[in-house]
């Protein structure tokens, strides 16, 4: 991914930056096209993994949708060409002002999590005259065996209807004229990699279609959210994900029904090996147990490791020296502004480029601006040959 050109490139930029590789995500699209093809599955691409103009321009040519989960992501799908049809707005809090631009917008389908959410999208559509498309999300108590953070189907956790208040739901759904229910919603983490979870999910959508059927409801689309993980530790190795062995679970599980749509919500596994945060050394530091690399990026770019205590590969791009043991931290007054603990590095020395591998998901987009510090700058790889 980085030859000697493009790292010469690089020393030229002001750091800390983003860089996107096209070619990678073009590759991984690819795949996930291939793998993906059937006439009933359709990707709606989570914009909150990344939404770079120049990322979403590329995932809207490939013909996928949009999964937004704010007003202001709306907002970008239909700037960057997003068909409103081919648009879907999920969470858990959605304000009426977010409620009314996906109305106003004309989007396919709101994923609803809660009674008072369908109040109040019936009572806001009330003064249009379009029916609002609806989909419950459902809450179906699976672990992700992720990180805990990460994980969003238990029934402890704040997001899907529960089985409690579905009942009470589907009493009122006569009152909600302004709603057409046509879909079934699931997302149950994400970065998971036991494919054994993508199964179990499979077999309790089953059981929760058989249940909606025996009451004479039907969907004209599920929903099976995303989640797919990526491999962080061999990126070089495993740069794409499986998509085949993962979209084979849902044609082979799931059941389907005849006309019957099936949505993908994928986000991580479509961008975060395209991206990397690359970074200069500003000091090597002696500790009283450990070296210190001191980056000029931080958690204020880069916020996973602190956050999930996430695993990123770390890379000097400009030294070979012989091996050595460092902490790589950033320059922020947090003790967790770590990137990674005992990390082996050839010999490093400051101005030296580091590069953080895997960021092109929920790296840019979750940066801060606390300690004031500026926001990082991205280039792609198309504009540095
Ligand atoms: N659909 C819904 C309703 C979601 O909440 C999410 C992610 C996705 C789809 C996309 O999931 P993906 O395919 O990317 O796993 N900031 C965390 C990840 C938070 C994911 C939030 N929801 C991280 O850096 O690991």
């Amino acid at each position: 991914m980085f030859n000697n050109k493009t790292i010469n490139k690089f020393r030229s930029l002001a750091t800390p930056f983003y860089y996107y590789d096209l070619e990678t995500l073009n590759d991984t699209l690819n795949s996930l096209l291939i793998n993906s093809d059937s006439d009933n599955f359709k990707i709606h691409y989570a914009l909150k993994a990344n939404a770079n103009n120049k990322i979403l321009e590329i995932i809207k040519h490939n013909g996928i949708g949009a999964d937004c989960v704010s007003g202001n992501e709306i907002k970008k799908a239909v700037e960057t060409g997003f068909n409103p049809s081919d648009i879907v707005f999920a969470g858990v809090g959605k304000s009426d002002e977010e409620i009314i631009t996906g109305i106003n917008t004309g989007i396919s389908c709101f994923n609803c999590e809660s009674l008072q959410e369908l109040q109040t999208i019936n009572e806001l559509a009330k003064g249009n005259n379009n029916i609002i498309n609806v989909a419950l999300r459902i809450n179906p108590n699976i672990d992700a065996k992720s990180h805990y953070y990460i994980t969003t189907g238990l029934k402890e956790n704040k997001f899907g209807i529960s089985q409690n208040e579905l009942n009470e739901i589907i009493n009122n759904l006569s009152n909600f004229n302004s709603l057409k229910l046509t879909g079934l919603h699931f997302h149950i983490g994400s970065q998971i990699t036991n494919f054994e979870v993508f199964k179990s999910l499979c077999i309790r959508i089953n059981e929760m279609q058989r249940w909606f059927t025996d009451m004479g409801i039907f969907f004209e689309h599920i929903n099976v959210g995303g989640g797919l993980g990526v491999d962080y530790v061999n990126v070089n190795k495993n740069p794409i994900p499986n998509f085949k062995e993962y979209f084979n679970i849902f044609k082979e599980l799931l059941e389907i029904h005849s006309g019957q749509s099936v949505y993908f919500e994928l986000g991580r596994s479509i961008v975060a090996n395209c991206g990397s945060l690359i970074s200069k050394v500003l000091y090597i530091k002696k500790g009283t147990t450990t070296k210190f690399v001191i980056l000029d990026a931080g958690m204020t770019e880069l916020i996973r490791p602190a956050l999930y205590q996430s695993y990123h590969k770390i890379e000097n791009l400009s030294s070979e020296g012989t091996k050595e043991i460092y902490d790589v931290v950033g320059p922020i007054c947090e003790t967790s502004d770590i990137f990674g603990k005992a990390v082996s590095l050839p010999f490093t020395h400051r101005d030296d480029l580091i590069v953080i591998r895997s960021t092109g998901a929920y790296g840019e987009v979750m940066s801060l601006s606390y300690n004031l510090r500026d926001k990082a700058k991205h280039h792609y790889s198309d504009e540095l040959k």
